[in-house]
């Protein structure tokens, strides 16, 4: 039986360029997606960009342009990044449309008629210059755990406390530079601890991966507390109904963008059997999915099915949550290059390797993907190109040259392609189960079958010797049976890789159901090689361009609605710079900072802190010093004992949760890099 199939992957923020952490998502997605148009199953695939909320409003008066060109443009630019990758969404959306408008507003009316919205005026931090209300991302201050300087509102990035934004000492403004004041304005609240009940009763019966459901549970305990649902002017967004100046808060609207997508899909087909309902409605009989990131099942597995439990309409049939990517073991990193954009990507290798990479990878847990780029080469290179293509390029040839590209009319061994064919089951359950890696693993199994089947029969043997033709041509023709059968199942993973295939076998678009009815008797046409190698050099370049990418481009890094994107611009600004004409010093001033050489006589990591590693150095004339560094991301303690780095000694010595800071030393850039003097240096010896 076919069955209706609704998916969609998190709505992307329109500030920014699509990278491989949003990539993980939309492949993940797709390839499910593909596995179910393949099964024959009625599966519709909707996205779109998030395109409101206070970065974006701003981003674009950065650029002095309406942030409805700003999201237009994102959003074209996604589009092409997303055909590229081979990702076919049926409909790709934006979250600021009409059909979306309309459905929030409808939503929040419901929720309002039922009782669940309640208001009160609150105090919150507010820019006078500015003349707006202050998102905690948009203000920095002193940490009040550790008093490190220019920590965001909410969370200090050295010391890893979190805190309400009045708690920060001499706090200001990231837009004007201004002193936030207190400002009381009255705001709408989702009284989502009224679904509780609902909640608990939904999350049973595998809707959410273990280690989600424990986190609700943890949720649950701690107690589910109203959600601020609206901003006040100026924001891009929907006005709330009956205001003149409230504004739905972003992720209010941005689910129901899911909806909105599919309403606008609805009205494009004008087809009488595809309806709004029949998705959608309380009584609805189709599945329903949605892919996400770990970071936003908050958003996915308690406001949102609240939200369509109390408007009246069906609910979830299950979240997918997945991990976040690494790069070479660490954090995606501008300054390493491993930031890469989707453009990036294409511009130096085949996406489809990336689909098979992450694919070959993913569970169905929620476990961060690292992509290793060693790992990676030779995977490609041994897999797709190694196992899977050398099938065919080994027996093509003598099909074309010495049976006019005619298939024999029987199998040398029906009974390895029958095999094969028994393995559709299997593959499929892994699929659904989307434990991709299982059934890459699976897939690549047969494959090793397959080229040990044509080992062992060696056609270029056979082919060498009289009389041996229709056992040759039966030969080949069940190894590209074989090929055929393989490219079925990787067909969700690789569709434009199949349907060179299919170009190549001379069949129609091939289906699961191909896998069981062998191809024979039939013409083929002459092989071309399907796919090439990947090599060192283009990874290489890859990352190169990346930094230079950096220069060009701020790139979005993975952050709260409200974080500035371009946050480093805005610093730029509240201090004045010696491009603009201020920040010159004079040699005096430079000649107050006492530069030392130091040696890390031991280095170890700190209990409690994310960031820092404790370092004891040997600063000569100026005796031992302990400094705080926060250094961690990059550097494994081992590598540093011994080294000798650059020390700022006259800093005022601070006091910190884990102990006394005398200094600080030397790095560049964010991921950091440490400064070395050459060998040769002393400690103590001063840097001028
Ligand atoms: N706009 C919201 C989602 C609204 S859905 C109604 C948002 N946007 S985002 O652009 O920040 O992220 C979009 C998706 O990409 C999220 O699911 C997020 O988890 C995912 N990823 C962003 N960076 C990622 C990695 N580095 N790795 C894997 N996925 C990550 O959140
Ligand atoms: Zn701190």
């Amino acid at each position: 039986m076919a069955r209706d199939i609704l998916v969609t992957s998190a709505l992307p923020y329109a500030n920014g360029a699509t990278h491989l952490g949003h990539m993980l998502e939309h492949i993940q997605t797709d390839i499910w997606v593909r596995f179910q148009k393949l099964r024959g199953h009625n599966c519709i695939a909707v996205c779109g960009d998030d395109a409101h909320g206070t970065p974006i409003m701003l981003k674009a008066r950065d650029q002095g342009i309406t942030p409805e060109e700003l999201i237009a443009g994102v959003s074209a630019e996604r589009q092409r990044d997303f055909a590229d990758f081979l990702i076919a969404y049926d409909n790709y959306y934006t979250t600021h449309s009409d059909e979306n408008r309309e459905l929030s507003s409808t939503i929040y009316e419901r929720l309002a008629a039922e009782g669940h919205i309640a208001r009160r005026t609150i105090s919150q931090a507010y820019d006078p210059e500015a003349g707006m209300f202050l998102p905690d991302r948009f203000i920095r201050g002193d940490c009040p755990n550790c008093g490190s300087p220019d920590q965001y509102g909410d969370a200090c990035e050295v010391c890893g406390a979190t805190y309400q934004p009045t708690e920060l000492g001499n706090p200001v403004s990231v837009l004007s530079g201004a002193t936030p004041i207190e400002r009381d304005s009255e705001h709408y609240f989702f009284k989502l601890a009224d679904f509780e009940a609902f909640l608990r009763d939904w999350m049973r019966g595998d809707r959410l991966q273990e280690s989600m459901s424990r986190k609700l549970d943890e949720w649950f305990a701690t107690g589910l507390r109203d959600w601020d649902i609206s901003r006040d002017a100026p924001y891009f967004g929907f006005k709330i109904p009956g205001t003149e100046d409230k504004y739905f808060y972003v992720w209010l609207d941005a689910p129901i963008g899911y909806m909105a997508a599919f309403q606008n899909l609805v009205n494009k087909r004008n087809d009488p059997e595809l309806t709004f309902d029949r998705f959608w409605g309380r009584d609805s009989k189709a599945e329903l999915y949605h892919f996400i990131g770990k970071d936003i099942v908050y958003f996915h597995a308690l406001f949102w099915p609240a939200m369509l439990e109390g408007a009246g309409y069906r609910t979830p049939d299950a979240i997918h949550a997945h991990g976040f990517v690494t790069v070479n073991g660490e954090k995606m990193s501008k300054s390493r290059g491993t930031f890469i954009k989707a453009r990036t990507w294409l511009d130096h290798i085949n996406p489809e390797f990336l689909r098979y990479y992450f694919a070959a990878k993913l569970t169905h847990r929620v476990e961060d993907l690292d992509l290793n780029f060693e790992d990676f080469l030779a995977r490609i290179n041994s897999d797709l190109v190694g196992k899977y293509v050398n099938i065919a390029s080994r027996c093509a040839n003598f099909i074309s040259k010495r049976f006019d590209g005619r298939l024999a009319a029987e199998l040398d061994r029906p009974e390895l392609v029958e095999r094969f064919a028994a393995q559709a089951e299997t593959i499929a359950d892994h699929f659904e189960a989307r434990r991709y890696s299982q059934g890459i693993r699976a897939i690549m199994a047969l494959a090793d079958e397959a080229n040990a089947y044509v080992a062992e029969r060696a056609p270029w043997q056979i082919a060498k010797e009289d009389g041996r033709d229709a056992e040759l041509q039966q030969i080949c023709t069940t190894a590209l049976n074989l090929f055929r059968q393989l490219t079925i199942y990787l067909k969700p993973v690789l569709p434009a890789t199949a349907e060179r295939a299919e170009a190549f076998l001379q069949v129609e678009p091939m289906t699961w159901a191909d896998l069981a009815t062998p191809l024979l008797d039939h013409e083929i046409a002459k092989f071309k090689p399907l796919l090439r190698r990947v090599e060192q050099p283009a990874i290489d370049k890859m990352i190169e361009a990346s930094k230079e990418d950096l220069e060009a481009a701020a790139a979005p890094t993975k952050a709260e609605p409200e974080q500035p994107k371009d946050k480093k611009k805005k610093e730029a600004k509240a201090e004045p710079t010696p491009a603009d004409g201020g920040g010159i010093i004079d040699i005096e001033d430079f000649a107050k900072v006492d530069l030392r050489v130091a040696r890390v006589e031991s280095a170890d990591h700190v209990d409690g802190a994310d960031k820092l590693l404790c370092l004891q150095l040997d600063v000569g004339e100026l005796g031992k010093r302990q400094v705080f560094a926060g250094i961690k991301s990059a550097y494994d303690p081992s590598a540093l004992e011994g080294r000798l780095v650059a020390l700022v000694a006259n800093l005022a010595p601070r006091k910190m949760r884990f102990g006394v800071s005398e200094g600080m030393v030397l790095a560049a850039g964010d991921s950091p890099h440490v400064l070395s003097p050459d060998e040769g240096a002393k400690p103590g010896d001063k840097i001028k």
